[in-house]
């Protein structure tokens, strides 16, 4: 029988995207219209502005990965689409085009966990997720850690009481003008600098939930007593605290566990600091460090294709409705 592939489509925060990818994680086509720009006067995604965009740009895309792809609708096995968690507005966007394609050409919709979609990231290009799994989640919406047996056996072990690492970073750019979207701002201008402000490390050694709000409203006080500061040293120390708590709660959980593999996933996975202070934590507790190349770590379509191969070998098959909420564990 003739390889089929999924149709993937994404549009949960601000990008467009659509792939197509075949059930060992080979890519045919990924494509992101990315709404940057449109946000960055902003300072963060402005909703209303992006359901628009993504109405204008959700056939485009898909169009371009299919013809990138090069298959035809008889090649697709489904069409796989983010269900959430993300913007009510923005997710509806992508789950109409969705069921509108798979109303026209007869052909099963799958609504995808976007969560699910960023852990099987780190299997795109070739499979790099070995269970037990510890997984580190960190995005711009989220910071979840959790344990990776199977599919069907996800378990969370913590998550953000407040912000999620990638909103500290973007507001912590923004503090420091460094504009929208701020993670790889931060990250670049961290280098320059020297970690010499002692930030709090919030809810260090204390189980493994995360909270960032304090850290940065911590730099922003310190921002606005000592505007004349160097800002290179400020996002040192920022990024230094940001990392220690998050390499921290990642040597408890692999303490706790012992698995084979720790996964980091998500926007802020493309961190070089945090990747390189993980490394050295995974070497340390003799783990395999599993991490996507920087391109899959941000918000993509080939992702939530890639997910959706689990649903289908599960026969699951959820709801076609957005979700502004939805926990790893679920699908
Ligand atoms: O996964 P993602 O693309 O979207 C969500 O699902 O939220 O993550 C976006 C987040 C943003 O907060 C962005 O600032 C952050 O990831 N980010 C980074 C880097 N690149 C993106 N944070 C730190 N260092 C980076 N190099
Ligand atoms: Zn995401």
């Amino acid at each position: 029988m003739a390889e089929k592939f999924i149709l993937g489509v994404e549009s949960s925060c601000d990008d467009t995207a659509a792939a197509v990818v075949a059930e060992d994680g080979r890519i045919l086509s990924s494509v992101v219209a990315s709404q940057n720009a449109l946000h960055a006067p902003y300072g963060g995604v402005y909703p209303d502005v992006a359901s628009r965009a993504h109405i204008m740009a959700i056939v485009p895309t898909i169009r371009a990965a299919l013809s990138q792809a090069g298959v035809t609708k008889e090649q697709l096995a489904a069409i796989a689409v983010t269900r959430g968690p993300g913007l009510i507005g923005s997710l509806l966007v992508g789950l109409n085009a969705a069921a509108g394609l798979g109303a026209a050409w007869e052909m099963k919709v799958i609504g995808v966990n976007h969560l699910r979609g960023h852990l099987r990231s780190a299997d795109l290009d070739e499979a790099r997720i070995k269970p037990p799994a510890i997984v580190l989640l960190v995005s711009g919406g989220h910071s979840i850690l959790a344990r990776y047996d199977a599919a069907d056996r996800i378990t969370l072990l913590g998550s953000t009481k407040d912000d999620s690492a990638g909103e500290a970073y973007d507001k912590v750019a923004r503090t420091l003008g460094l504009g929208y979207p701020g993670g790889p701002a931060i990250d670049r201008m961290a280098l320059e600098g020297r970690p010499r402000i002692r930030f709090p490390r919030p809810l260090l050694n204390e189980g493994l939930d995360f909270s960032f709000s304090g850290l940065k409203t911590a730099v922003a006080r310190h921002v606005s007593l000592h505007p004349e500061e160097n800002k290179a040293d400020i996002a040192a120390s920022f990024v230094a605290a940001c990392i220690d708590v998050l390499t921290g709660k990642c040597r408890a959980a692999l303490h706790a566990h012992r698995p084979e593999c720790l996964v980091v996933v998500g926007g802020v996975a493309a961190s070089k600091q945090l990747r390189a202070a993980l490394a050295v934590l995974c070497d340390e507790a003799g783990v395999t460090l599993s991490l996507p190349p920087l391109m899959w770590s941000t918000d993509n379509a080939a992702m939530i294709a890639l997910a959706a191969w689990d649903y289908v070998r599960l026969g699951i098959y959820p709801k076609l409705q957005p979700e502004v909420r939805l926990p790893i564990t679920e699908f």
